[in-house]
């Protein structure tokens, strides 16, 4: 299935949510960085509507840029070409920051005192069997490209976002603001497994009150992308790599075409397939990928936002690019066996890394970002001293 319009950019719609609360001691700190910052404000006084760093446009938009540099390989969306260590058991980088957001929201719990969420909680336990796979990508790629303008946890959803748009899917919006955590949740017991029983994996959804809709889009529509890898889930396979479906670089629907069929990869995608009460909607994104889509987009915003620890602030627009090669690549036959690349790589520049590209640029954008730096760096200072 082709990509509609609407997935070629992502603008995002109007501002939801509100202002994060904080503190009178904080709106103080606040104030008095803001006159350490006047010199940079004076440069460019549009960043200095920003509620803060963590919410600003231009952060947000440097980020996806940067997140964006790293899907660029020459053929596939999902496979990259570069910075994943050879050893690492996924090479799926789109479908493992997809996979990544899951993870780290998946451990909220919102009941009693609430822990967990979409707060960076991951990144302490990236070692454990529940995140197999995603410390490779996770770590080199969040943690030391974009720890400067944003949040880990605002980089995490990012990374889902861009993925999804870049890959063929729908705009998603993004609300910046997440504060990592400094009491990160274990995931073990919170996050649903590969062989676990349906019931006790809805269980675990409905916590987190997910909706029939949020669960089918969610789950099944998520495995759209990648697979699974027999250094990572054993149980499920021996075969290197084995895709959810025979798009497995591209975001669609065909997914839910094959777990009607009953040709499902994890028992979980069959069990929703077969569920009574959710077999329907599996049906009508089999049928009709814009209403995947459009569920998709507002699923995984509610994902994105699952923590009691942070209140997003209002979301701002940022720009994905399609991928340039999408659906001359990634295919697999019937079997599950990527064809190989007949793809011819599209024609154009060579993508640049926006990171060291920005240097010395001088253009209104690029003071934008400078003084988004500026700001990262007194909200560091803040965060140190609060
Ligand atoms: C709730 C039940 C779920 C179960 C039991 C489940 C289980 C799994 C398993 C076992 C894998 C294979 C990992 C590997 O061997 O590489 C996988 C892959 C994946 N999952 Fe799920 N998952 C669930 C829900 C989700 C959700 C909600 C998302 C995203 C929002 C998601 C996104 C992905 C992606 C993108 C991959 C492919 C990763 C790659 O190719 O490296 N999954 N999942
Ligand atoms: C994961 O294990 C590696 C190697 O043992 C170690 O260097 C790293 O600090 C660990 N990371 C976490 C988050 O525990
Ligand atoms: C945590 O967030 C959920 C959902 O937003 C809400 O229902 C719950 O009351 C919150 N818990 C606390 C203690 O604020």
């Amino acid at each position: 299935m082709l990509p509609t319009p609407a997935s070629l950019a992502a603008a995002t719609a109007a501002a939801a949510g509100t202002p994060p609360q904080r503190s009178s001691g904080r709106r103080a700190l606040s104030a008095a960085l803001l006159m350490l910052a006047a010199p940079a404000l004076l440069v460019a006084p549009a960043a200095a509507q920003s509620v803060s760093v963590l919410g600003s446009r231009e952060a947000a938009q440097a980020a996806a840029d940067q997140l964006v540099f790293f899907l660029q390989a020459p053929g596939n969306c999902l496979q990259v070409n570069s910075d994943l260590p050879a050893s690492a058991p996924s090479k799926n980088l789109a479908a493992l920051w997809i996979r990544a957001v899951f993870h780290d929201a998946g451990t909220w719990v919102p009941t009693g005192s609430p822990t967990g969420g979409a707060n960076a909680g991951i990144m302490s336990f990236l070692n454990q069997t529940e995140n197999g796979g995603i410390a490779d990508s996770i770590a080199p790629k969040f943690q030391q490209n974009t720890k400067v303008s944003i949040s880990k946890a605002d980089a995490i959803a990012l990374g889902g976002v861009v993925s999804v748009a870049h890959c063929g899917g729908p705009s998603i919006t993004y609300s910046p603001g997440r504060v990592d955590t400094t009491t990160p949740a274990n995931p073990t017991g919170r996050l649903p497994s590969a062989t676990e029983a349906f019931d006790s994996v809805l269980t675990k959804l409905r916590r987190m009150g997910w909706s029939n809709e949020d669960i089918v889009a969610l789950v099944t529509g998520s495995h759209t992308m990648g697979g699974v890898h027999g250094a990572i889930t054993p149980e499920i396979t021996n075969k290197p790599f084995v895709p959810f479906d025979t798009t497995p670089g591209v975001f669609d629907n065909d997914v839910f075409k094959r777990s009607l069929a009953g040709k499902c990869v994890l028992p979980v995608d069959c069990s929703i397939a077969k569920d009574a009460t959710l077999r329907p909607i599996v049906e009508k994104y089999a049928n009709d990928q814009q209403a995947f889509f459009t569920q998709y987009a507002i699923s995984f915003a509610k994902l994105m936002g699952q923590t009691n620890d942070t209140t997003l602030l209002p979301s701002v627009p940022v720009t994905i690019a399609l991928h340039k090669n999408l659906f001359a690549e990634g295919t697999t036959d019937e079997n599950g066996n990527v064809l190989s690349g007949s793809s011819t790589t599209a024609a154009g520049s060579s993508p640049t890394n926006p990171s060291k590209a920005a240097a010395g640029e001088g253009s209104v954008v690029q003071r934008c970002v400078t003084v988004a730096a500026v700001w990262a760096a007194g909200w560091f200072l803040y965060s140190r001293l609060m």
